[in-house]
């Protein structure tokens, strides 16, 4: 290696004179170079006979690459493929989420790469053409590397895919595998989990939840097994879900049927789709105007003092002496009532899980002049709701599944936010920042109890459940380089060692301020995640959404790469992100919120 290091030198340079990784990094990286070279390892300036003869061969090429005419060329090339990958846009990709038509081609954000939180975007020919803009949609909630640990990651892939490239699961082991699922169960599950299910995204973790959750409230209420079985074969009997209204657990069709009707449920997009649950209003805890403030449902408003309704700080949110509140009974008589009315009404059908997303993203949607508008995402539900349902369905043994898939993994400042909320599961998904957000790879964890219930003689009492790319190598062995990394105060600055938590990351002075902005109908602010709503009515909705917009558009100017969910617009960022980078990110934001307020 240290013959080629002159040749890393070139190589650093470029990438310094490209911009694609930071300057502080890549004069790191230098010196540490220099400090291994001829001249301090053996004291002399002279050149090694090797390096000679290799600077030899290497000098057509050097040649080339100095002649200014060629190199030109060479630009002009790069430049086309960029264009072109604009141009095609249109015509070769189907993306999602979004109405392709209504994407004009100046609007399509050409992407040449990415290092750490950081896309290179491709802004159009000239000297300057490459851009970086902050990924703050952290790749739709999936990134969670800085480039040191970007750079790392693809090292272990590397490694991985030479080892193994993809070897079937049922039946074997492999290091990477068995090494992840210990890290797993050790880590988001401790204390609770005891074995592992991998598969391949949030949404097939879902389906195996559930599949999951229906046996073992099967096994536990044994007569609908018997009736399944036929021996009453008029019963039919439907097993549904208890769950929150708005949560988005996931696109494939299970996971869609613990979903409460939403657009994106609708016959137009999935006629087979029914809405299998129970769905529960639930109460949301924002930050307004400074302090943090119960959002209750009329159902409790009318019954609820408001002085349970206000906070002074966010951690009083999560305290558990709630639980002996009067608010904690109100919300139990609730969630019973539901329970028991639902029951009552249909008694074939019976609730078989809960499904709960802690502090979660829900999609609420707002009828706006005959328009349906999404009022925006990620809503805080009142962790004390959340432990009522928990509690309730415990002593109703209704197995409990927590999705984790987007808050999981220092998402929301801690590993797992069960630690914010205070209960366990008896199952949990995992997936998005479980891989660094890397390479695709989802888990399902659950206690030995839940597995018990697929344990058995018969092959047709198992879990027959497998996808083709099970346990993948290559992601179990970035999942354990992640799980570790991201834990380790060493590698990741933000752990604060005693509490094995994130550090506040988000200036609580600036956003304090936001929240007060007369443009802002609430703010979220929690781990990585900062999210605001604007405010929004029947007679301003059409501004709105082009004050979104354009908005969008000054901080893509400014170096910020955002998407918003509606009218609410958020920051997200890694959990080895620095403060001071949010700090920039939440200043500029403000900054132009404050300019476009003054139009
Ligand atoms: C809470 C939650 N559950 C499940 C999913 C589905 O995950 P995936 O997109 O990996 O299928 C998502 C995706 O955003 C999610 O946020």
């Amino acid at each position: 290696m240290a013959r080629y290091r002159h040749l890393v030198f070139h190589i650093l340079e470029f990438l310094q004179k490209h911009q694609l990784y930071p300057d502080e990094q890549i004069l790191k990286f230098k010196i540490e170079l220099l400090n291994k070279t001829n001249k301090s390892l053996h004291h002399t300036e002279d050149a090694p006979q090797d390096i000679i003869i290799y600077g030899g061969r290497a000098a057509p090429l050097v040649t080339f690459l100095l002649n200014p005419n060629v190199v030109q060329e060479l630009r002009g090339d790069k430049q086309y493929n960029l264009q072109m990958l604009k141009e095609r846009y249109q015509t070769r990709l189907n993306v999602g989420i979004t109405q392709h038509k209504l994407v004009p081609e100046e609007t399509v954000t050409v992407i040449y790469s990415r290092c750490g939180e950081k896309f290179s975007v491709y802004k159009g020919s000239g000297n300057d053409s490459i851009t970086q803009q902050f990924d703050a949609c952290a790749s739709w909630w999936t990134q969670g590397p800085d480039p040191a640990f970007q750079a790392e990651l693809a090292r272990e892939m590397a490694y991985t895919a030479a080892r193994f490239g993809h070897v079937m699961f049922p039946e074997n082991v492999y290091e990477p595998a068995l090494k992840c699922a210990e890290l797993l169960i050790d880590g988001v599950g401790k204390g609770w989990a005891s074995l592992v299910y991998f598969s391949d995204n949030g949404s097939t973790a879902i389906e195996i939840a559930l599949k999951m959750a229906f046996r073992k409230f099967c096994v536990d209420h044994e007569t609908l097994l018997e009736f399944s079985e036929g021996r009453d074969e008029k019963k039919h009997i439907v097993v549904k879900v208890l769950a929150l209204r708005g949560s988005y657990h996931g696109d494939t069709l299970g996971a869609m049927e613990a979903q409460a009707p939403l657009p994106y449920t609708g016959f137009l997009q999935q006629p087979w789709y029914t809405g299998k649950g129970l769905f529960l209003d639930p109460p949301t805890d924002i930050l307004f105007n400074g302090a943090w403030n119960l959002s209750l449902l009329e159902f409790f408003a009318e019954i609820v003092p408001e002085e349970y309704g206000t906070f002074s700080t966010r951690d009083e949110i999560f305290d558990k002496s709630r639980d002996t509140s009067t608010l904690a009974t109100t919300y139990l008589a609730y969630v019973s009532k539901q329970l028991q009315e639902y029951s009552g009404n249909t008694q074939s059908a019976h609730v078989g899980a809960l499904i709960i997303i802690q502090t979660t993203i829900l999609l609420r949607w707002l009828i706006v002049s005959a328009v349906i508008h999404g009022a925006g995402g990620m809503h805080m539900v009142d962790p004390l709701f959340q432990r009522v349902l928990v509690n309730e369905c415990r002593n109703r043994k209704i197995p409990v599944i927590f999705d984790e898939v987007f808050t999981g993994f220092w998402r929301l400042g801690v590993e797992t936010p069960a630690e914010l909320l205070g209960c366990k599961p008896d199952i949990a998904c995992y997936a998005k920042l479980m891989t660094g957000g890397m390479i695709p790879l989802a888990v399902t964890l659950a206690t030995d109890a839940l597995f018990d219930s697929f344990s058995g003689d018969p092959k047709l009492q198992a879990l027959l459940h497998g996808h083709s790319y099970s346990a993948h190598a290559m992601g179990c062995a970035t999942a354990a380089k992640a799980i570790e990394w991201f834990k380790d105060p060493e590698t990741n600055h933000n752990i604060i060692p005693q509490g094995g938590i994130l550090r506040e990351l988000w200036d609580e002075e600036l956003v304090q301020q936001i929240s007060c902005h007369s443009a802002v109908q609430r703010v979220v602010v929690i781990g990585t995640l900062f999210a605001l709503e604007l405010k929004v009515d029947a007679s301003n909705s059409t501004y709105a959404s082009l004050y979104v917009k354009s908005l969008l558009q000054l901080l893509r100017e400014d170096g910020i790469f955002m998407r918003p969910l509606g009218n609410v617009v958020y920051l997200m960022c890694g959990p080895c992100t620095s403060p001071e980078i949010c700090r920039e990110l939440l200043s500029k934001l403000y900054i132009r919120f404050g300019e476009f307020n003054r139009v």
